[in-house]
């Protein structure tokens, strides 16, 4: 491993291009993302949000360019000037240290919360089942969860699974956690819960954060940084405050408006 890695972002993309067949969903993106930062991803629907948070968690492969996590090129990197692919047991050594929450959950629906909450550090991460069962005990802990241990997501209402699905991808120690829209399949009256976790877990821990989100609050709270995306392209970036009050692009202020009802 190099040992410069610490000076390293925790993500860099390298001119990253994303294409489903024809079309091109990312056009050369390159951003950084500073171990410890919380980067909120706004922009309308289409705009690639949802791209860039499955391409670091190698959910896809990018068509072109580059990501870098702590320095570590991800899926590809630059040989003697070629583009090569790098080999799944490195693949799978990188995605160890990082984590999603998904709109739609994605819990093992045949496992129960234990079992959901154990699966990949025993697997994965090599832990001893036992060892695996009192950090999830403790992570149900903090998700409000202790009695759930040993019932089924389906017997969960949405908050609760949500709650299961921070704490599994917890569970992994994760230096980076990418978070998908997790509240927007949920009932207005339980957002808050799942949010209000999701702020201790930024103020207890130094994880990287990326977050796609429209709750603007919740993004003024945990984020440092906003960028504004449309059509693969980063149009505006700034802290949330800047972003969300003041906002430069018309593009910003139109997709604001839209979201926050206002204007
Ligand atoms: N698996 C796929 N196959 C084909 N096209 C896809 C696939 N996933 C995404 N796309 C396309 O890529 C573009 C970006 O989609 P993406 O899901 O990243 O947008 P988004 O910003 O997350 O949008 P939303 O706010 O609606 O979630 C869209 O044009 C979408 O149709
Ligand atoms: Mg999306």
């Amino acid at each position: 491993m190099p040992s410069q890695t610490d000076t390293e972002p925790a993500i860099r993309f390298d001119n990253v291009e994303k294409r489903f067949g024809d079309n091109v969903v990312l056009h050369d993106l390159n951003f950084s993302v500073a171990k410890g930062d919380r980067v909120t991803l706004i922009g309308p629907s289409g705009s690639g949000k949802t791209t860039i948070l499955r391409l670091v968690m190698t959910l896809e492969e990018a068509n072109n360019g580059y990501i870098y996590v702590d320095g570590e090129p991800l899926t590809h990197e630059e040989r003697g000037g070629k583009r090569v692919e790098l080999k799944e047991k490195h693949k799978n050594e990188v995605r160890k240290r990082i984590g999603m929450v998904f709109q739609q959950f994605n819990l093992f629906p045949n496992m129960t919360v234990m079992e959901n909450l154990i699966e990949a550090p025993v697997h994965v991460l090599k832990m001893s089942k036992a060892d695996a069962i009192e950090k999830a005990k403790g992570l149900l802990e903090k998700v409000g969860l202790s009695d759930k241990e040993n019932a089924h997501p389906l017997e969960l209402s949405g908050g609760q699974q949500q709650r299961v699905a921070v704490a599994r991808a917890l569970a992994m120690d994760p230096e980076i956690l990418l978070l998908d829209e997790v509240t927007s399949a949920l009932d207005p009256e339980i957002v808050g819960e799942v949010l209000n976790i999701l702020r201790d877990v930024a103020k207890e821990t130094d994880i990287t954060m990326l977050i796609v989100t429209h709750e603007m609050q919740f993004a003024r709270d945990v984020s440092n940084r906003v960028l504004m995306f449309d059509g693969g392209k980063i149009v505006e970036e700034s802290d949330p405050e800047t972003m969300f009050t003041s906002p430069k692009e018309q593009r910003t202020r139109d997709f604001l408006s839209a979201v926050l009802g206002n204007n």
